[in-house]
């Protein structure tokens, strides 16, 4: 006999008999003569009842089983006489595949979220990560929606490459050279004798590959793991993170930032739709606020500006930031969340940044101070999109290698793409787990993401 889903089970319109479900104990709770067991197989928040009474053969070992214990049930759906749900399961056969001793951690109380930290590989099964990662899941398949919808084609960019994107050194490096005895020549390592022949890393992004496929598909996206060696110890920084990165030909930041805003809305207007039970659960117990938020994200026009005059409304503010604000000056974390809470109370766009401050691929305007980038500011985290408009001119663009001084040769097919047929492009990079915040209000990176990579923290 088949296995049905609890949350199949739990739609159900008419009693059925003969069901068959596999899970794991949440709670037994005895009475004379019966005894009923919540089972959680973790397709849903909800747990179905089990009614069992003292007829089933086992029932002595019944009385034994304790939370997390795995058990497969079979017997009648059958609407329940009791409140707080409409049906329970009239067990005719339980059989218990494994008991979870006593010293299991997640006995039925709440734990912390640093707690369940130390114990990543079991916090899955809790209601609150069981749920995280329910919407992960989702979110991820809307993502391929959103674009297969609108004839996007997906890209699988190379995780080991020889180059760096966005040129901040934070490199993990690949190689299978012996550390403690490294070849060399003239001195320095000789990465001829390593895997590949040359430098290899992590990718901290897969747009350079994107790009190249834009410049052919045309419209294209990635989504895989990206990599960062950033020794930043914050809530919104992972070194192992998924990253959404579209990339389209024939297209300007205008266009770009459009894209961006209808990708949030429609994957806020998604999860909504469709997991509304968890996300009920964030609202009781994570942000009170959470619901309304993503109503009003779902609904509203983002707030487009320059960063100049991003810049001028924070220094208007009087506020005392922590890192003071000037033209010139990268917007940090505290200036992010004032403009998208306090002042404006909704995403905000930020656009026409300083180009010292970003990276070489970014095109240069005609002011020649800025740069066609723009990042998507969202309440509670601030930065979740950073994107561009990429410099399609092949002297301006060899210009700005030089000045970052970038080997050029190494980036040799980059520059072809400019050589051969340029046009105008443009794309940018939705961090996944921040996407997972913001629809969640999980306040810290680590929680929704299975098994969190970070400084001093490879465990699982
Ligand atoms: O702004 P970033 O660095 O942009 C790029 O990598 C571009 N190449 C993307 C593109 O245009 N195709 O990163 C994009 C997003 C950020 O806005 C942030 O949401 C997320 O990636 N991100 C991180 N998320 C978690 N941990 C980190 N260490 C992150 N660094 C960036
Ligand atoms: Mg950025």
């Amino acid at each position: 006999m088949k296995r049905t889903k609890i949350v199949k089970l739990l739609q159900s319109e008419i009693p059925a008999t003969h069901v068959l479900i596999k899970g794991w104990v949440r709670t037994r709770r005895d009475s004379k003569g019966f005894s009923f067991i919540e089972v959680n197989d973790g397709s849903c928040l909800k747990n179905i009842q089990i009614l069992t009474n003292s007829s089933l053969s086992n029932y002595p070992d019944i009385l034994r089983l304790s939370t997390g214990s795995a058990v497969i049930i079979s017997g009648n759906l059958v609407e329940s006489m009791g409140s707080g749900q409409k049906w329970e399961i009239l067990a005719d056969r339980v059989e218990i595949v494994s008991f979870a001793p006593e010293s299991y951690p997640l006995q039925k109380k709440r734990h912390t979220d640093e707690f369940l930290r130390t114990i990543a590989h079991l916090r899955p099964r809790t209601n609150k990560y069981g749920a995280a990662f329910r919407i992960r899941s989702e979110l991820s398949y809307a993502i391929h929606k959103f674009f297969r919808d609108r004839g996007f084609k997906y890209i699988h960019s190379p995780i080991i490459t020889g180059s760096d994107c966005e040129g901040a050194g934070e490199l993990f490096r690949v190689t299978t050279l012996t550390l403690e005895n490294l070849p060399k020549k003239d001195s320095r390592v000789d990465y001829a004798q390593d895997f590949f022949g040359s430098q290899a890393n992590l990718t901290v992004s897969g747009q350079l590959s994107a790009e190249m496929f834009a410049l052919a598909l045309g419209d294209v996206y990635t989504f895989g793991p990206t990599f960062r060696a950033e020794n930043s110890h914050t809530s919104r920084h992972v070194a192992e993170f998924w990253m959404v990165e579209p990339e389209m030909a024939f297209c300007n930041l205008e266009e770009t930032m459009d894209l961006a805003e209808e990708m949030i809305k429609y994957l806020t207007r998604f999860i909504l739709k469709e997991n509304m039970e968890d996300l009920e659960l964030f609202a009781n117990f994570v942000d009170k606020n959470l619901i309304k938020t993503l109503d009003s994200v779902a609904s509203s026009s983002f707030n487009r500006l320059s960063y100049a005059s991003a810049v001028e409304i924070l220094k208007k503010s009087r506020i005392k930031f922590e890192y003071d604000i000037d033209f010139g000056k990268d917007l940090q974390t505290e200036h992010e969340r004032y403009l998208t809470e306090q002042h404006f109370k909704n995403p905000v766009i930020v656009y026409d940044y300083p180009k010292n401050i970003k990276p070489f691929y970014m095109r240069v305007n005609d002011d020649d101070k800025t740069v066609s980038a723009m990042d998507v500011l969202v309440p509670k985290i601030g930065e979740i999109i950073g994107g561009s408009q990429r410099e399609e001119r092949l002297d301006m663009l060899e210009k700005r290698m030089d000045e970052a001084r970038m080997p050029k040769d190494d980036y040799w097919w980059y520059l072809d793409s400019r050589r051969f047929g340029s046009v105008e492009h443009s794309g940018f990079g939705l961090g996944f787990e921040r996407l997972i915040m913001f629809m969640t209000g999980i306040s810290n990176i680590r929680d929704v993401i299975p098994f969190p990579r970070t400084p001093n923290n490879i465990e699982f």
